[in-house]
């Protein structure tokens, strides 16, 4: 099958993929928790077709979607007083209310139980979706059983291109983990899955206090999705609980941060120094735990942005080599933690990590939902596991010690081949001469890197494999953990100098962002800038020229790749220089 893509915002497609569902098709759409696999509520084989897409057990129930709460009385045989309150206060919203079943929910729905899940999305794409299919639509979250739950379009391609009829593409999921499901059939409402309708919140709503299901040895469950091991990435993941005194509020770094080399840290009092301390430092020492045992170990990091940081500052560039980072914003921020765990682990897992450390928050509200979706990664269930002995050592102030911070961006079409490439020659240029300085001043250290993207890239997108072969090749350099990065304002703000493949694509980026001025160069101006100038036998001056390779042979791969090198090794001193560092 050739599985459509949608926007969200194509009225007529949107339509051609309801009629679909009124066909009897399976058609992903878009809500606030995660994307959702849908297919007519009152139709079984089209209900069989979902289970055979995502490769479910069949004794799973789905939960039905609608649109308008006028839909529940041809759902539902009974409407407690409960299950109109939580209704009443949480819908449209991310929450299931579970009630008794009318005779036109089919048993393949519901498993064979006398209940249903009921759901209203708050979100409008998904909502418009729905009253254009005109009927109830059951839906799992749609992912492949056992993965991560999906949060954008692309995570659902990944699974089920040419599984499903399509996929609407409403951007990214707001809430990022599945709603809340609550058993209302009986007088005291019981949460069977914690999501971002939090237990105060329902309590406070139906002036109850709400039980939770715990699921214990030989119960039949009531959820019976929550006896499965979900959203397990290939990874084993560990969990690394951030200290109890880091708050949602908590800014563990001042942001003067890009100010003219000014170093962040340096503005920072004793106490916040030590409490950024303590959120990073239980991640540093697992890392070089772990690779004590196995030097060989590749871990990848899921954690808050002042522990990618202080990471950077330990300059530890053995250390740095083996980690991959996913920083989901700022490290006390559950809402943001959230909305990046599934994209974090899926990200993180196609890194092949033999390792995920993961941030882990102690709390009652959304951090509740969160723990248990990364315990069931994690393949763990049921209480918090206990919070792992970390050892308290001292506080290596060199970590502290005036740093300042400098970068270069590489910028391709597509960042798979020569600006990657780039991108790792000059990293492993600046390992081998490190350390550096800032120039002139042998008192303050410095910490170079350089970075790449693409004009037209995707993001997450592989490297070209020739260019891969031709690095591994020429330099035994491992090219294959780059993963594409779209080039944005934003890149070229946090870089100090960049640096583009050809010329039409330096004046791109000054035509749409001139703000860049005096810090954007292609390759060929940039040697020109300083009078590195090549002449042909005429003694006509010949601009640096370094083809695209794409479909060409290995031998074209292995020659830019050694072209790139040898650029680099020529511009390298200016690019120190113009960074503001020197060696040490
Ligand atoms: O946010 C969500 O709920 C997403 C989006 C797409 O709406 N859907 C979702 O569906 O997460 P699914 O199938 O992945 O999870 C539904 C959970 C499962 O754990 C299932 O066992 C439970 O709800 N469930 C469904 N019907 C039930 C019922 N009648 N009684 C008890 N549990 C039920
Ligand atoms: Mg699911």
């Amino acid at each position: 099958m050739n599985t459509l893509f949608i926007n969200g915002n194509d009225e007529e497609n949107m339509k051609v993929a309801a009629a679909a569902v009124r066909d009897g098709e399976v058609v992903a759409f878009p809500t606030e928790t995660v994307y959702g696999l849908g297919a007519d509520a009152l139709n079984k084989d089209a209900v069989k077709k979902i289970f055979e897409a995502k490769g479910r057990p069949g004794d799973n129930p789905l939960i039905v979607h609608i649109y308008d709460k006028s839909q529940i009385d041809d759902i539902a045989s009974e409407i407690t007083p409960l299950a109109q309150k939580l209704m009443d206060a949480f819908m449209p919203g991310p929450i299931t209310v579970i009630v008794k079943k009318s005779s036109s929910i089919p048993d393949e729905v519901t498993a064979g139980l006398d209940t249903v899940g009921i759901r209203m999305p708050g979100s409008d794409t998904c909502r418009r979706f729905l009253s254009l299919c005109g009927c109830p639509v059951a839906a799992p979250s749609a992912n492949l059983s056992g993965s991560p739950s999906p949060t954008s379009a692309l995570h659902v391609l990944n699974d089920m291109d040419g599984r499903i009829f399509a996929i609407i593409d409403g951007g990214e999921c707001e809430v990022g983990l599945e709603s809340t499901v609550v058993d209302a059939t009986g007088k005291e409402p019981v949460i069977l899955r914690p999501g971002a309708v939090t237990k105060a919140m329902i309590d406070e709503a139906t002036s109850s206090d709400t039980g939770s299901e715990t699921l214990k040895e030989g119960q039949t469950p009531k959820a019976p999705g929550m006896k499965y091991r979900h959203y397990a990435p290939d990874a084993e993941v560990e969990i690394i609980f951030l200290p109890e005194d880091v708050g949602e509020d908590d800014i563990l770094i001042p942001e003067t941060e890009g100010e003219d080399g000014k170093d962040p840290l340096k503005e920072m009092t004793d106490e916040q120094k030590k409490k950024l301390f303590n959120v990073a430092s239980p991640f540093i020492l697992r890392c070089r735990e772990i690779l004590e045992k196995n030097p060989a170990s590749r871990i990848g990091i899921f954690a808050g942005d002042e522990t990618r940081i202080l990471f950077d500052r330990t300059g530890d560039h053995i250390l740095l080599s083996h980690i991959n980072f996913y920083s989901y914003g700022r490290s006390g921020l559950v809402s943001a933690a959230s909305h990046c765990l599934f994209d974090g682990l899926r990200h993180l897992d196609i890194q092949k990590p033999d390792v995920i450390l993961a941030a882990g928050f102690k709390g009652e509200g959304l951090q509740k939902a969160y723990m248990n979706r990364l315990e069931k990664a994690a393949g763990k269930s049921g209480d918090l596991p206990s919070r792992p002995e970390v050892k308290r050592h001292e506080m290596p102030l060199e970590m502290f010690k005036d740093v300042f911070t400098a970068s270069v961006l590489f910028v391709g079409d597509n960042n798979t081949a020569r600006s990657a490439a780039c991108e790792k020659i000059f990293t492993e240029m600046l390992r081998s001469e490190a350390p550096f300085c800032r120039e002139g001043d042998t008192s303050t250290g410095a910490e170079l890197y350089a970075g790449s993207a693409g004009l037209y890239a995707m993001e997450g997108d592989l490297p070209d494999k020739r260019m891969c072969d031709a690095l591994d090749e020429c330099f035994g350099m491992d090219l294959s953990h780059h993963r594409g990065v779209r080039a944005c304002p934003s890149e070229y703000n946090d870089h100090d100098l960049v640096i583009t493949m050809h010329d039409e694509q330096a004046f791109a980026i000054l035509n749409s962002f001139p703000e860049a001025e005096g810090k954007v160069f292609s390759i060929s101006s940039y040697a020109a800038s300083k009078g590195l100038v090549i002449k042909d036998e005429k003694g006509r001056v010949v601009s640096v020229s370094i083809p695209d390779p794409a479909g060409e042979n290995m031998e074209t791969y292995m020659h830019t790749a050694r072209a790139l090198k040898a650029w680099l090794e020529i511009l390298f001193p200016y690019i120190l220089k113009d960074l503001g560092a020197e060696r040490l």
